[in-house]
């Protein structure tokens, strides 16, 4: 297993429309290992494949530092079939430093996937699973939380992080 670099925002690859991974596709598995090491090691409970270069629709989540009864979650090629209700909650993105946005989403969804041994599941999700399965698969829809944000907030945020990058060079 080993840990990819997790790429930031502005980076245009987090803006792309990631691809279908072919069915049966059996390499798939070591990488969603390298996603789940490199996604405890920056401490996050989610990870989409475009975060560390990769523009394939692969996610990885574990809430269980949020939800204890949580268990880690991979899948592959997903798709929200099912959303209900509105709930607003703070997020963060492991791509977007020092930037948390309140967002509307779907209280319950229900997502489709294969797992990586690639068995179709569905997976009925609330809470915390519901937020991050919904902001994971916008990441593979190049969705990022600052897109959420008005476009003065956004501008700001953007200024502030060039401010940063310029200063670290
Ligand atoms: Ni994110």
């Amino acid at each position: 297993m080993s840990i990819w670099r997790i790429l930031k925002y502005p980076d245009p690859f987090l803006n792309k429309i990631a691809e279908q991974v072919p069915e049966g596709e059996k390499e798939i598995k070591k990488f969603v290992d390298d996603m789940f090491e490199t996604m405890y090691s920056a401490r996050g409970i989610g990870l989409a494949a475009p975060q560390i270069g990769m523009g394939k629709r692969v996610i990885v989540l574990d809430v269980s530092p949020v939800d204890e009864t949580a268990k880690p979650l991979a899948l592959i090629n997903p798709e929200i079939i099912v959303k209900e209700g509105r709930e607003e909650s703070e997020e963060g993105c492991l791509s977007v430093p020092d930037l948390t946005v309140k967002i509307q989403r779907a209280q319950n969804v229900t997502v489709s996937g294969f797992t990586p041994d690639w068995k179709l599941i569905q997976v009925e999700a609330e809470g915390i699973l519901s937020v991050a399965l919904q902001h994971e698969i916008d990441h593979l829809n190049g969705t990022l939380i600052v897109d959420y944000l008005s476009r003065l907030k956004r501008e700001f945020y953007r200024k502030k992080v060039k401010k940063m990058l310029a200063r670290r060079m």
